[in-house]
């Protein structure tokens, strides 16, 4: 019932998704320049809440543009109606829908769907992750100098000590190749896939992360803050791994080589 419920909302999000994709649609700006909003993510949170508040009323949401509904309740939805907005608006089909669900505090659940490519990548704790049905599982690699990594950049706050901008650099100066496709989820789910060795990033919210860090650990990998410690989706840092090389990114990342 709630992987079906999960499934029909995620769907009903990139309906919109795709309604409004190459086409016009109105977009403000939230807080500084470029962090956009856009018709299309109002429209996307609205379909997902229909379903979930059809099935599951009495249920505690958390998204991103509508913010909380706080509900007392043991299930808490954690959703991004569209995750890589800037693709979104620049008709890039790098961009997703993101729910993850969890259940007295632990994340139990959680998918991520790319409409334009049409991935769907699902978790259920202890149950291992799919993409389109069929188990995924994370990359071999065992250096984090011959991998293939992903980031991302927050919008401020890029130049403190071991930020964004220093590791970055640090990681291109030794000639790793270091992607950025502009959605979290979606970079998440890669590492998933095995397509990328290994994700980090500074200063993600709750919504970005929810449902992508089940997806990988249920894909055999890793995923830590910055400091090694276990992952929890509401602080900011996240480093996620094929297991093999996340102690060596730690360590590049903080700048404390071994
Ligand atoms: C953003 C994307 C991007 C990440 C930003 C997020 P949005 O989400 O996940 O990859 O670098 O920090 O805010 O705004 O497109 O939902
Ligand atoms: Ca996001
Ligand atoms: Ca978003």
């Amino acid at each position: 019932m709630l992987k079906n419920t999960l499934i029909e909302a995620i769907h009903a999000g990139a309906g919109e998704v795709t309604r409004f994709f190459n086409q016009k649609f109105t977009i403000s700006n939230k807080e500084g320049l470029n962090n956009l909003v856009t018709e299309a993510d109002h429209a996307s949170e609205k379909a997902i809440f229909a379903v979930i508040k059809k099935q599951f009323p009495d249920h505690y949401i958390l998204s991103e543009e509508a913010g909380e509904i706080i509900q007392d309740s043991n299930y808490k939805w954690i959703i991004d109606p569209i995750d890589g907005t800037i693709n979104f608006a620049h008709g890039i089909p790098l961009n997703c829908i993101s729910i993850g669900i969890e259940k007295d505090g632990e994340m139990i659940m959680g998918a991520v769907f790319n409409p334009h490519l049409k991935e769907m990548f699902f978790a259920e704790r202890g149950k291992g992750a799919t993409l389109n049905d069929q188990p995924i599982h994370v990359s071999e690699g065992n250096s984090a100098m011959t991998a293939c990594l992903c980031t991302g950049f927050p919008y401020t706050y890029l130049d403190m000590p071991n930020g964004p901008l220093e590791v970055f650099e640090r990681f291109i100066r030794k000639g790793v190749p270091v992607r950025r496709l502009g959605s979290a989820a979606i970079d998440l789910c890669w590492v998933a896939a095995g397509r990328f060795d290994g994700f980090y990033e500074h200063k993600l919210e709750a919504w970005d992360s929810a449902a992508g860090y089940l997806i990988v650990e249920e894909a055999g990998g890793k995923v830590t803050d910055f400091a090694g410690n276990k992952y929890s989706p509401y602080q900011h840092r996240i480093l996620a791994t094929n297991g093999r090389i996340h102690d060596e990114m730690l360590a590049f990342i903080n700048n404390t080589p071994s």
